[in-house]
């Protein structure tokens, strides 16, 4: 699973329009995605045609109660891709959890939670370094930076990476940043000048792709549709769907750096001298087993244990080699929500591997 965050503290530059487009670019790709909105304003709620009369749980429960998890909270716009809806109560967080102990990390630990398979989640933030888009960036592993080509752009960029250190540094949490040209008519003196700034300051991470200016995007939201249904053939529809293919392209390297890092913070199993630690959170379960190839497919399986924190863990001395498994949750079998390294197995499905030695 992939965590992006969009966010730039400078309103206006293309994050909801972004996050909304590339969610439903991703999912046309058959990507399994979740988009949470994070902002009070709600625009990525309204871009999917939702409204406030719509939900009743939203973003707001995923900070504020520790039960109520992506799966209660989503709305389907179809079975690829679910929004988590957000309103103007969103803005009440910051003031709600004003005196809690590590309020910044309140989304990641909820994601954790959450088994939700997804390939990726996208976090649209406020214009505003706030509480909201600190616990976005704890909770992500790359970081996409909407620019619009305007004279404050370039300081918005340098302000965002000072954020990220801040995050490195005070937090220990190192997110892949990238940068995305957004609403860029190209042919003005003043924008080339703007990207000839951005490909020299910021090569490495500026994406290849960049989203054009078209009117198609603001006809587009009006109608609470992406552009990519509301004119696929369109400029816009088109810029969407190569970001997906590039976003989509990075996966290997991705692996490397923030996957590795997320997968880390949601328990995949670990490999010791002391044997291969599992971990899961699966909150409301009564009981978890593990199942594989270690024990033959035991129905049975062997018993996790319930930690003081909630989660669910076992240890088991293993030989050198492959290793297949699922858990079984209150009598139900899955992978491992939280091991991006699966299988397909006989049955239509997927087992979660583990390699030792
Ligand atoms: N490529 C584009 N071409 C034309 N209009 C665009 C483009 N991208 C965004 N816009 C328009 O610019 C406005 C601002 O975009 P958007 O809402 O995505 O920005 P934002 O960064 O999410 O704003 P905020 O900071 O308020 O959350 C919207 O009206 C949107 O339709
Ligand atoms: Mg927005």
């Amino acid at each position: 699973m992939r965590v992006v965050a969009l966010a730039n503290q400078k309103g206006g530059c293309g994050k909801t329009t972004t996050a909304t487009n590339l969610a439903a670019a991703l999912a046309q790709m058959d990507k399994k995605v979740l988009l949470i909105d994070n902002d009070p304003q709600g625009h990525s709620t309204l871009a999917f045609g939702f409204h406030e009369r719509d939900f009743t749980l939203g973003t707001y429960d995923l900070y504020l109660t520790s039960d109520i998890l992506v799966e209660d909270a989503f709305l389907a716009v179809s079975p690829n891709l679910h929004v988590v809806p957000a309103g103007i109560e969103l803005s009440a967080v910051e003031m709600t959890l004003a005196r809690e102990a590590e309020r910044e990390l309140r989304l990641r630990r909820n994601l954790r939670r959450s088994a939700m398979p997804y390939d990726y989640v996208l976090i649209d933030c406020p214009p505003s370094v706030s509480l909201l888009t600190f616990n976005a960036l704890l909770a992500c592993g790359e970081v996409l930076i909407p620019v619009d080509p305007s004279s404050y752009s370039l300081q918005a960029v340098r302000k965002m990476r000072e954020t990220l250190s801040v995050v490195r540094e005070k937090k220990g949490h190192d997110i892949v940043p990238r940068i995305l040209m957004s609403d860029f008519d190209t042919r003005p003196l003043f924008v080339r000048k703007i990207m000839e700034e951005l490909i020299e300051l910021y090569a490495d991470e500026l994406l290849d792709t960049v989203v054009h200016h078209t009117v198609r995007f603001r006809e587009a939201a009006g109608a609470g549709v992406p552009v990519i249904l509301y004119d696929p053939e369109s400029r816009g529809a088109l810029d969407f769907a190569s970001l997906a293919r590039e976003l989509a392209a990075q996966e290997v390297s991705v692996k490397v750096a923030a996957l590795d890092h997320w997968s880390a913070l949601l328990h995949g199993p670990r490999v010791s001298p002391a044997g291969v630690l599992f971990e899961a959170d699966f909150p409301r379960a009564k009981t978890v087993r593990i199942t594989g190839s270690f024990c033959d497919w035991s129905a049975k399986g062997l018993p996790l244990n319930r930690r003081e924190d909630g989660a669910w863990e076992c240890r088991l001395e293993l030989e050198s080699g492959r290793y297949e498994y699922r858990f079984i949750v209150d009598g139900a079998w899955l992978p491992d929500p939280h091991n991006t390294e699966t299988v397909a197995n006989e049955f239509g499905g997927a087992n979660s591997q583990v390699v030792v030695g």
